[in-house]
């Protein structure tokens, strides 16, 4: 339709995926296939139809599972040439990638195989699709904070390759408190930083990781509409979130579409972005989330334009970068 060309020919962002979360079903049976791995699942359509969660962990359980796949830098390299293709033709000018290193160094797989696949298939995608793109280190938070501490050592060798820092996992019972220290260290060495908050954690867990991580932006933070005072200290100090629309549905943090905070947030003056999240697991690339925000909210094609714009300002660049984006 119209609106569908519309949104999808506007440059846009997705500033929160995940790479082991982007692995489409038929790329991961052939990964499996390549490393002698036998899946749970002989068919894409068997396994795309497993893509069905009750809450963030149903959905972490398969995604770890998921990321048995990536073993050798090849299969890093792929995985990340198929994402960084497949954003290009929706339209995507500026992606940050966020990788995990834990789930695969914690099967021998050396950190450096990791790092040169991905890294090397983000400077192709920047020389063949004219594409600009930042990677970020994520850690764990259901993990320890000395863990998070040695994935930090373990990539300062790249650090110029690297422009932020992040932590996903199992978010209720894990706060960002746990890993105060651990964020210190990240701004001390000059990363920038962000974290996943408020997805299915309270608006304490927004509040701590403004206060006490002092993050650059919020992912998800869709509860700190509980809290009127975060929620003006957010907009005051113009903290990005990065908004997953799909991926809150599929995860059951909203009920329906119809239920998303999304127009809330946005009215609330918050620095709201929409991006993918984990795409094939919530079955929707950048496109996909505002367009099924439009369907659901009513958005207006100013609000869509506003969303995307927001998507710019609130990447990890230089000024002169972000001009050259607007
Ligand atoms: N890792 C990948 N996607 C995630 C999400 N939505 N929440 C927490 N951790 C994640
Ligand atoms: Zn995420």
């Amino acid at each position: 339709t119209g609106i569908e060309a519309f949104v999808r020919g506007l440059p846009k962002t997705d500033l929160h995926m995940h790479i082991e979360g982007s692995i489409e079903p038929q790329l991961m049976l052939d990964l499996a296939a390549r490393n002698g791995l036998k899946l749970r699942w002989d068919t894409a359509e068997a396994l795309r139809g497993a893509y069905r969660f009750q809450n963030l962990q149903s959905f972490l359980d398969l995604y770890f599972e998921g990321c048995k796949v990536l073993v050798t830098e090849r299969d890093f390299h792929d995985v990340t040439r198929a994402y960084l293709r497949r954003a290009h033709e929706d339209g995507v000018i500026r992606a940050e990638l966020f990788i995990g290193p834990q789930s695969f160094t914690e099967r021998g797989t050396p950190i450096e195989a990791l790092m040169s696949g991905v890294l090397g298939a983000m400077e192709e995608a920047r020389r063949e699709h004219g594409m600009s793109l930042g990677l970020m280190i994520s850690v764990h938070r259901h993990r320890t904070e000395p863990d998070a501490m040695a994935v930090l050592d373990q990539v300062m060798p790249w650090k110029d390759h690297i422009i932020g820092i992040g932590m996903g996992g199992a978010e209720v019972g894990n706060p960002p408190s746990k890993f105060a220290r651990f964020f210190q260290a990240a701004r001390d060495r000059g990363f920038r930083t962000t974290v996943h908050a408020g997805e299915e954690g309270p608006a304490a867990y927004v509040r701590e990781a403004l206060d006490l991580l002092q993050v650059d932006r919020i992912d998800h933070g869709n509860a700190c509409l509980a809290d009127h005072d975060l929620v003006r200290e957010l907009a005051a100090q113009r903290v990005p979130l990065t908004v997953c629309p799909l991926s809150n549905l599929r995860l059951k943090v909203v009920s329906s579409m119809r239920e998303h905070p999304l127009k809330a947030l946005m009215a609330h003056g918050l620095h709201v972005t929409v991006n993918s999240d984990d795409p094939p697991y919530f079955d929707g690339y950048v496109t996909e989330n505002l367009l099924a925000c439009r369907d659901a909210l009513g958005l207006s094609t100013e609000e869509i334009v506003g969303l995307v714009r927001n998507g710019v300002e609130a990447a990890f660049v230089t000024e002169e970068e972000r001009q050259a984006l607007l």
